[in-house]
């Protein structure tokens, strides 16, 4: 099972320069929670936009063309459908970016975790692909006000595909 995590802007806007455009702690928080014991699939631009390498207590999967690539606490795969071949198959396996991961995973996934940040932000070079409300319906949203250390508000958005199980 695919899940995809990702936090958007009004415009799609998920990052810039190869980093994320904005800082929400509970949002972070919840990334935590959704994706701890599980595997997590990344691009490896994302990998190399983490701040202390691979995320812990998650097997971390790392998408590179280059057969040479490896860093530590990874996994490498040269292909999505190869790093997928080798996760158990009832296991919820989270899609965590970037664009270029997003685009390929999203015909894949079963469930779409989204956070909706209620900003559009002035530079963005790295897009989520448009959600098509005619295939994935919003199972849950759950608003979170800004505040002192949430500088927009947001929701937590769940999508379903529909006509999935
Ligand atoms: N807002 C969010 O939730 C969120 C989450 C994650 C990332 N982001 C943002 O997204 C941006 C990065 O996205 P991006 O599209 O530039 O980079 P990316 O998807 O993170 O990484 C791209 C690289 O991954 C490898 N790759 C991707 N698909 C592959 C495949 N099918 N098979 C083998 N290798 C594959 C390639 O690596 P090689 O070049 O080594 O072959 C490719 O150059 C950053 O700004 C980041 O901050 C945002």
């Amino acid at each position: 099972m695919v899940s995809i995590i990702v936090a958007v802007a009004k415009n799609n806007a998920i990052g810039y320069g190869n980093k994320l455009i904005y800082w929400l702690p509970d949002d972070l928080k919840r990334f935590k929670s959704l994706t701890t014991g599980h595997t997590i699939v990344m691009g490896r631009k994302t990998f190399e936009s983490l701040p202390k390498g691979a995320l812990p207590n998650r097997r971390n999967i790392v998408l590179s063309h280059n057969p040479h690539f490896q860093a530590s606490g990874t996994e490498t795969f040269h292909s999505l459908a190869d790093a997928l071949a080798h996760c158990e198959p009832k296991e919820e396996i989270f899609i965590i970016g970037g664009e270029s991961v997003y685009k390929e995973a999203i015909g894949l996934a079963s469930k779409l975790y989204v956070t909706t940040i209620e900003d559009t932000p002035a530079q963005a070079d790295a897009f989520f692909p448009e959600i098509d409300t005619d295939k994935w319906e919003l199972a849950q949203s759950i608003p979170h006000e800004a505040d002192a250390k949430h500088k927009y508000r947001f929701h937590f958005n769940d999508y379903i595909k529909k006509g999935g199980e």
